[in-house]
């Protein structure tokens, strides 16, 4: 790209979550000394960035994800000053880094909620946080029917009545974002990091912070996904006094250079509306869960592709591609399931049918290499590069999810995509550690997947995604445009510059397009494309 500032519009960008990326003292938990020591692997997978999923100090009710202090590396992970060695290795190695910030809500113990609790009703320090009293005679009755995202009410009592807010855990008090103390504590956030050499922000919940004014009752449709992404915005999404954050913190950033970016995580629907939040003066882009909540279907694919470009196109943004993270069953297992179970369910021993491992791998590499075939730019969850199942059999025990807490087991939740990664066949803990403590058991046959077991092996999905990102790459697909071509209904053929993708979403094989192979997701021989295979062409 001939503007390096732009570096985004093409990226592909790598998902680590530390606590399940490498381990580097042997605690059980990933470290970012642990990040640090294997960047190598990263770099040679052929990245353009590292998104890392928070490291921040905090309690872990949710993963990190309840940030008790904002500006400083939680021990568990390591110190500010691991963090500028990551950065400087990454830095050094040609990759940028992106933060997770999380500015919807904080921990319960942030200083900041410790000191609102201690001020008590009316005070100023209340006023960061979404304090209302209850109804009812006593103010025994919650202020209104919210439910939280994880299970149960959205609010919680405190001692002397008062009821917070919390759309997720009642770990994670929501910011009152009606308060402009809270918008120059999360500018002072931003700079922190920024100063501190940081790429970009990848920002939490970024359809949240703002909530409907009155905060109406709302009974959300059962049946849809609890994070939003319905076409219906309720009183706690999407309200349009985020933009104005946005448009603030883009100011911020472009202080520093110009390169740095803003990733939204914003579930709303339909694409168009997510694009509001990539407009040329707020965000640089945002995950598309459209994309990544289409079936392995060629009709459904053909029709949220042309429209993530329609829409993101429309504003000047590029459109991201986008399979797994840390919140959704692994796409192989995911693809496997028709139809897959809605976000925040997860897959559990009473799952049934269970997905199967060799139609879900065969057709998540066809999806992946289909993904990487468009302009725009993608992401990579840690371990999908190694055709990572979802883990399905956690014991109960070992679940720490609060989706699954919160609601009593009905909905397993998100450990099973978050289980530590193998590294070492034969290894303690895969050669995630080498102690062998792991704070999600890694399932038996783990290793079997480890990056060493696959390096240099032409037909493992490593050597499948490295190829595949190099291409990418050397033929410019991701600055370019596509035109479908014509094909049978289970096939999707598109040319993206010299390149011709044909991808078989349906079982029975078709026949190839002359050319030559430049990447096949699976095996192809005598002229035929076998059912869930992508091949690129020439
Ligand atoms: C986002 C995160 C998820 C977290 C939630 C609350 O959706 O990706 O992991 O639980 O926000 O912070
Ligand atoms: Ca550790």
């Amino acid at each position: 790209m001939a503007n390096t500032n732009d570096w985004w519009r093409t990226a592909v960008i790598y998902q680590v979550y530390p606590r399940s990326f490498a381990d580097s003292n042997g605690d059980g938990i990933g470290d970012l000394p642990g990040i640090t020591s294997r960047l190598d692997a990263l770099s040679e997978l052929g990245i353009d960035a590292i998104w890392l999923s928070p490291f921040m100090t905090s309690p872990q009710k949710d993963a990190g994800y309840d940030v008790a202090d904002y500006c400083d590396v939680d021990p568990l992970f390591g110190t500010l000053a691991d963090f500028d060695a990551l950065l400087e290795g990454a830095h050094a190695r040609g990759m940028r880094v992106v933060v997770d910030l999380v500015p919807n809500h904080s921990s319960s113990e942030h200083p900041w909620f410790q000191e609102a609790l201690a001020a008590g009703p009316g005070s100023a320090e209340r006023a960061r946080y979404v304090f209302r009293d209850g109804k009812g005679e006593n103010g025994e009755l919650p202020p209104n029917n919210w439910l939280s995202v994880f299970g149960g009410p959205a609010w919680t009592r405190v001692a002397d009545g008062s009821w917070y807010l919390h759309i997720f855990d009642s770990s994670q008090p929501d910011f009152d974002w009606a308060n402009p103390w809270v918008h120059e504590r999360f500018r002072e956030i931003l700079r922190f990091w920024l100063d501190r050499g940081a790429d970009g922000f990848r920002v939490d919940v970024a359809h949240g912070l703002v909530k409907a004014d009155g905060l109406p009752d709302y009974t959300p449709n059962p049946d849809l996904a609890s994070m939003g992404g319905d076409e219906e915005l309720a009183p706690y999404w999407g309200q349009e006094g985020v933009h104005e954050v946005y448009r603030d913190w883009r100011k911020v950033l472009e202080e520093y250079g110009g390169d740095r970016v803003l990733i939204g995580e914003a579930w709303v629907m339909p694409l168009a509306r997510m694009a509001d939040w990539v407009r040329s003066d707020e965000m640089h882009q945002t995950f598309n869960f459209g994309y990544l909540e289409t079936p392995w279907d060629a009709a459904a694919l053909r029709a949220i592709v042309d429209e993530s470009l329609a829409a993101f196109g429309g504003v000047g943004a590029p459109s991201t591609w986008v399979l797994s993270n840390h919140d959704v069953i692994r796409h192989p297992s995911r693809l496997a399931l028709v139809p897959p179970p809605p976000q925040g369910e997860g897959i559990g021993p009473r799952t049934q049918p269970k997905p199967d491992h060799e139609v879900g791998l065969r057709r998540g590499r066809a999806a992946t290499a289909f993904m990487l075939a468009l302009p725009g730019s993608a992401y990579v969850y840690q371990g999908e590069e190694l055709g990572l199942p979802e883990v399905a059999d956690l014991p109960d025990e070992a679940r720490q999810d609060p989706t699954f807490l919160r609601t009593e087991g009905r909905n397993y939740g998100r450990d099973g995509c978050r289980v530590p990664i193998p590294w070492e066949a034969g290894a303690p803990a895969a050669g995630f550690n080498t102690s062998g403590a792991s704070w999600l058991p890694q399932p038996a046959g783990w290793d079997g997947f480890a990056r060493d077991a696959q390096r240099g092996v032409p037909e493992s999905t490593l050597e499948f995604y490295r190829s595949t990102l190099t291409v990418r790459r050397d033929r410019g697909l991701a600055v370019g445009s596509i035109d479908w071509l014509p094909s049978e209904p289970q096939v999707l053929a598109l040319r993206n510059g010299d390149v011709t993708i044909v991808a078989n979403t349906g079982s029975a094989p078709v026949p190839l397009p002359d050319g030559d192979v430049l990447v096949a997701s699976g095996p192809v021989a005598d002229g035929m494309l076998p059912g869930d295979t992508t091949v690129w062409l020439v």
